[in-house]
């Protein structure tokens, strides 16, 4: 399971919920950190190159790319050169447009994110006749990095990323926000807070979860040994530790 960061983790909790046995390695970027912020070249070269050399080395039956900024941008790319079968992340645009009462909805991602082709593709098929506005709101991958580590999360952060959606034309309409970046849904209860009650949440996680399940079904799993993490320029985080460890990560290696 592959991310920038550990917004990933969010996608492996609602994998343990369907597939417990399933052995993981969570892979995350830390050197490549924030995607949202790099242009499309770089990270296609990176996510291509890293899961290529990972892919090699830890020849997994499965690869999941947790993370909407690089599967919308080298997904088609990746799966043209690796040979396992590889689940994206997708913008939960599709079933936001069946939970929205008001007809508008709200998208929270990265700044590259927000502006793929790939989003206009999933406006157009899936949401048609209704409003989305899209934000990208790279702070909030940085805040949700520092929350998991045990710091505290800075309110104006919070604000000018809900700000960033109720203050376009037609926001205050918005009743359902997709959470287009793995890392937002750490921050779901201090969005919701500031958001106030009237807007559901949607992320991907869940899809994603059962696509993988659907993808090995009839496998069977025998995990050898605990889980464990590998991050790219970092050997350790004792600060990450307990939140790594409540997902059964036992152990870090730098790759
Ligand atoms: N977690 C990543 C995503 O889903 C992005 C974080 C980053 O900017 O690196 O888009």
């Amino acid at each position: 399971m592959f991310d920038s960061g550990v917004g990933g983790l969010t996608v492996l909790d609602a994998l343990r919920a369907q597939l417990p046995d399933a052995p993981v390695i969570y892979a995350a970027d830390l050197a490549g950190l924030p995607y949202g912020e790099k242009s499309e070249a770089q990270i296609a070269a990176r996510v291509s190159g890293l899961l290529g050399r990972m892919t090699e080395r830890l020849k997994p039956r499965l690869v999941c790319i947790a993370c909407n900024t690089a599967s919308t941008i080298a997904l088609a790319s990746v799966r043209e050169v690796l040979e396992v079968p590889i689940v994206g992340t997708v913008p939960a645009i599709k079933p936001a447009a069946a939970m929205t009462q008001t007809g508008t909805i709200g998208l929270l991602g990265t700044a590259a994110t927000v502006r793929q082709t790939y989003v206009d593709q999933l406006e157009t098929e899936f949401a048609q006749g209704k409003r989305l506005l899209r934000h990208g709101a790279g702070e909030l991958v940085a805040a949700a990095e520092a929350k998991l580590r045990g710091a505290p999360v800075d309110q104006a952060v919070i604000e000018r990323a809900v700000n960033g959606l109720r203050s376009q034309p037609g926001g205050e309409e918005i009743d359902t926000v997709v959470l287009a970046c793995t890392h937002f849904p750490l921050l779901i209860e201090e969005l919701g807070q500031v958001f106030g009650p009237g807007v559901r949440f949607i992320d991907g996680a869940q899809g994603i979860a059962r696509r993988i399940a659907s993808l090995t079904r009839g496998q069977s799993f025998a995990r050898a040994h605990a889980d464990s993490a590998l991050f790219t320029g970092s050997d350790g985080d004792s600060a990450l530790m307990p939140a790594l460890r409540l997902r059964g990560l036992e152990s870090v290696a730098r790759f």
